[in-house]
């Protein structure tokens, strides 16, 4: 019948316990590669090291300015941590958009914006007169040779700005604000949002080590051995990893799990062959991949009696986010037929529960990748320090694990099956991106104000 049709074309999107197993240890494979010396150059796991050294331990204070470019909203903010108080407190901050010309235009465009949204704020603060130092929270894979020494590999997640692939991002900012010449800023700490995940996270909880975001994009760092990060010189401690696992897959180790939908999703996209991992699980995406099952479905008449609407052939016309309004427990079914008329569809009961079903295949899909991918991140941490059972928090954030009804939920349940020894806490960050980029910054200052008081 009509159902079996429609679970016989999902069963590729649905991964077992031991595909996931198998996922996991090729991501460990491929780590390993990113981290070596030899090795990195050519791995699509880049193992980025972030130069953040420490996570906090509760000494840190200040005023600092925050950047935050990358997800949803490009913002400025103004970040004070007490140490008294133990708090980290966002005392203002705006959200600046980016228009699209700008997204794609000249990279000296998209910084002159970005100085002057932030003039625009510290007038507004009153902060002229001060140089603060600033965290630079810029979700994209960069070289960092210092923490304020950050070179982009590629843009991700629909930027596209010319000039900057291989600069240095933080001198095309102060080149910017130079341009200006109206204010100036101190020290510049550069951020992965993982990153200013894991610190927000770690000024709660001391043993957040982990940081992981699924929204537009997905990506996660985490605490490596010194010995192991091959490319920075010492031995000792350890570092922060920015893993990059979006790129996991881009050389054809997922070939298995990729289905056409995928494939049609990485053609169309700005950076197509590259990102593999991240096109099958990130906020980008979803939507996408659903829009098109869908589409094969009708094709295949298996919905909407065969009828397709001009909306459901338009590429970004099925948001992400009905995703998780079409799988609410309670409202779900209600919301799908909302949206499908919405999408100018004919649809029938049927149409609306087969609709749902996608979803959830699609998305749960999502939820078991990255669990199989936190779970090689968990196990490595155990075998860095040989212990037979760690206790460890991962910080996350992002509008995926956020909004969606369930995710959060399979998301741990996966983890836990794939990684039993491991016990992990989530901590949902209360802005990593503004809060955690401050608390890079104040963490990298740390060690120097210490030398001062000696
Ligand atoms: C993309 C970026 C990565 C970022 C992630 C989440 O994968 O390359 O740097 O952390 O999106 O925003």
């Amino acid at each position: 019948c009509e159902t079996d049709k429609v679970q016989k074309y999902l069963e590729p999107f649905r991964l077992s316990l031991e595909k996931l197993q198998e996922v996991s240890v090729r991501l460990r494979k491929d780590m390993k590669r990113g981290l070596g010396k030899h090795t990195h150059h050519k791995a699509p796991v880049k193992m980025l090291p972030t130069f953040v050294r420490a996570t906090p331990d509760g000494t840190e204070q200040g005023d600092f300015l925050a950047l935050d470019l990358g997800g949803t909203n490009f913002r400025v903010l103004h970040v004070r941590i007490s140490e008294e108080e133990k708090k980290v407190i966002k005392m203002d901050s705006q959200i600046c958009a980016i228009p699209q010309e700008i997204m794609l235009g000249p990279g000296v465009q998209l910084f002159d914006h970005i100085a002057a949204c932030l003039s625009e704020f510290l007038d507004s603060q009153n902060l002229k007169g001060q140089t603060l130092p600033l965290g630079f929270t810029f979700s994209f894979p960069c070289e960092q040779k210092e923490i304020d020494k950050s070179i982009l590999i590629r843009w991700t997640k629909g930027f596209n700005c010319s000039g900057v692939e291989g600069e240095d991002v933080v001198k095309l900012l102060k080149e910017a604000i130079q341009r200006r010449g109206d204010y100036n800023i101190g020290s510049v700490a550069m951020v992965n949002d993982t990153v200013g995940t894991m610190m927000s996270c770690g000024y709660r909880d001391q043993s957040c080590e982990i940081g992981m975001i699924i929204g537009t994009g997905t990506n996660a760092c985490y605490m490596e051995e010194m010995k192991n990060v091959k490319r920075v010189e010492g031995e000792d401690g350890r570092m922060c990893i920015n893993t990059e696992w979006g790129g996991f897959g881009d050389d054809g180790a997922l070939s298995d799990i990729h289905t056409q939908a995928d494939k049609e999703v990485d053609k169309t996209s700005i950076n197509p062959g590259v990102h593999i991992f991240e096109k099958m699980i990130s906020g980008m995406y979803l939507g996408e991949i659903v829009r098109l099952v869908l589409l094969d479905l009708t094709k295949e008449k298996l919905l909407f009696k065969g009828e397709v609407s001009e909306a459901l052939t338009t590429p970004g016309k099925f948001e992400t986010k009905f995703i998780s309004e079409i799988e609410e427990p309670d409202n779900g079914l209600e919301n799908a037929k909302k949206i499908l008329t919405e999408l100018d569809l004919k649809w029938n009961l049927v149409d609306a529960r087969v609709v749902r079903l996608v979803c959830d295949t699609i998305s749960s899909r999502s939820a078991r990748l990255c669990a199989a991918a936190l779970a090689t991140i968990a196990k490595r941490i155990c075998d860095n320090r040989g212990l037979e059972h760690l206790k460890t928090t991962v910080g996350v954030d992002g509008t995926v694990y956020r909004k969606h009804p369930n995710f959060s939920d399979e998301l741990q349940e996966v983890v836990h099956l794939l990684a039993p020894k491991c016990e992990i806490k989530f901590l949902v960050s209360e802005d990593g991106s503004g809060k955690g980029a401050a608390m890079v910054t104040a963490v990298a200052q740390r060690p120097a104000t210490k030398e001062l008081g000696q």
